[in-house]
């Protein structure tokens, strides 16, 4: 058989045939000729297309990280300072636990728990540190599709509609996926009757999947009162909680209220998985620093439990990065520069605030549209889901050089006092 080396040196000597990939492809067929090509990742796919527009009034309002008002990344001064310190001590890079850091685990774990909480303080809480918030949804998923034997069977139940990844996430960990209602496009808002009565409906015993807080797409989360109910509806009902918190701060400004959600629920006792992510709330997209955390009866259970999540992860990635989580325990706990940090969350969320009130300003008064859109500043966090249609999207996208994804659903960190009225026209003339 002729080897990969020896066709190379054929094809590179052939003066007939003038690609490496002809000669291969020619004589003995690809190994990967079967392999389709598949679809773009529908976000990612957004700024691919807007990378390549010419325009110079275009705006990428598809990806969700934050921009500040000149439209650029944003590094925090906190995770500025901490990278600084720990580069003074010129650490070493020795391989970490498979869980991770135990003290940056204690300290993201306060962070969404409370330092206060029942379960943590008696060491009922597992840990691991994860690839981001997508790591800590699949090692979830993973830990679902092989422990969890609740009556609903191996399935986990979304929000309609939920962040685009879910699905796949959750398939890919051998989980089904289904739907309970969640957003009511009637009036842009929580569909909270509906949902309700899914959750009464599904089969008792089902895992459940909700976004703690600034629900991506639609930037509508239930108030502390439904979270009240629906705590009572899923204890009722036996269903066991996957919180996805990857905007901790983003919705309020507070990463303390921004909780609430998780703090309620275990208070009343449930016991639940919770995926969190510092990519939005630290700016640490590409550190890919995350904790998934299991709420357990006891600290026997969590020793157990986190023995087979250790045996989950190890053949998947062995141990995780050192990098980002070393900055983020800086920060955590470093009470000046959490103190910052805690600020820098409020300053952004304030600015995405101020853009709504601005777009919905520009569309109500200087544009005059009749049209209602008092759903951009009810709708909280980094996303507005517009209601904007599909065609709508598209005319944004080939007239305006405007972003977003199909769904209409608008990443507001990406636009700035400057282009913000120009987006408001732009909606404005698609939408008459
Ligand atoms: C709802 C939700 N969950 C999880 C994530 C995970 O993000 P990352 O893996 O970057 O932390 C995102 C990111 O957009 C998200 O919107």
């Amino acid at each position: 058989m002729l080897t990969a080396t020896r066709a190379l040196r054929l094809a590179a000597s052939s003066t007939r045939v003038g690609s490496v990939s002809q000669v291969i492809g020619a004589r003995f067929g690809s190994v990967w000729a079967h392999v389709q090509q598949g679809p773009p990742d529908p976000i990612l796919g957004v700024t691919e297309a807007f990378k390549a527009d010419k325009n110079p009034q275009k705006m990428n309002l598809g990806v969700g990280a934050y921009r500040d008002d000149a439209g650029l990344p944003y590094v925090l001064n906190s995770v500025r300072k901490a990278e600084r310190s720990i580069h003074d001590l010129s650490l070493d890079k020795e391989y970490i636990p498979i869980t991770g850091v135990p003290e940056f685990n204690k300290l993201a774990a306060e962070l969404a728990y409370g330092a206060e909480s029942a379960p943590l303080k008696a060491g009922a809480v597992a840990t691991a540190q994860s690839l981001s918030g997508t790591g800590a949804l699949r090692i979830g998923g993973a830990f679902l599709s092989r422990w969890y034997k609740g009556a609903g069977g191996k399935k986990i139940y979304l929000p309609t509609p939920s962040w685009g990844n879910h699905t796949p996430i959750f398939k890919d960990s051998g989980l089904e996926v289904a739907q309970y209602r969640y957003f009511d496009k009637k009036t842009n808002g929580l569909d909270f009757q509906g949902m309700v009565q899914d959750l009464k409906s599904i089969p008792s015993g089902s895992a459940v999947l909700l976004h703690a807080c600034a629900h991506n797409p639609t930037g509508v989360d239930p108030t502390p009162e439904q979270w009240k109910e629906l705590s009572d509806v899923i204890k009722q009902k036996e269903h066991f909680p996957f919180f996805d918190m990857a905007y901790q701060g983003f919705a309020s400004g507070d990463t303390t209220r921004d909780a609430f959600a998780i703090r309620y629920f275990v208070e009343q006792g449930h016991q639940m998985m919770l995926a969190q992510s510092f990519a939005k709330n630290m700016g640490m997209y590409g550190e890919r620093v995350g904790m998934f955390s299991m709420v357990t009866s006891s600290a026997e259970e969590a020793k157990r439990v986190d023995s087979q999540v250790k045996i989950l992860i190890r053949p998947m990635y062995s141990s995780p990065p050192l990098s980002g989580p070393r900055i983020v325990k800086e920060v955590l706990k470093n009470p000046a520069l959490k103190s910052e940090w805690l600020d820098e969350v409020k300053f952004m969320a304030n600015r995405i605030i101020s853009m709504r009130e601005g777009l919905r300003g520009h569309l109500e008064n200087t544009y005059g549209s009749s049209r209602p859109w008092d759903h951009i500043t009810s709708q909280i966090g980094m996303f507005c889901y517009s209601g904007l249609t599909p065609e709508q999207v598209d005319r944004l996208r080939s007239e305006f050089s405007v972003y977003l994804t199909k769904d209409g659903r608008i990443s507001i960190a990406g636009i700035t006092s400057k282009n913000v009225e120009y987006l408001a026209k732009a909606i404005h003339e698609v939408t008459k």
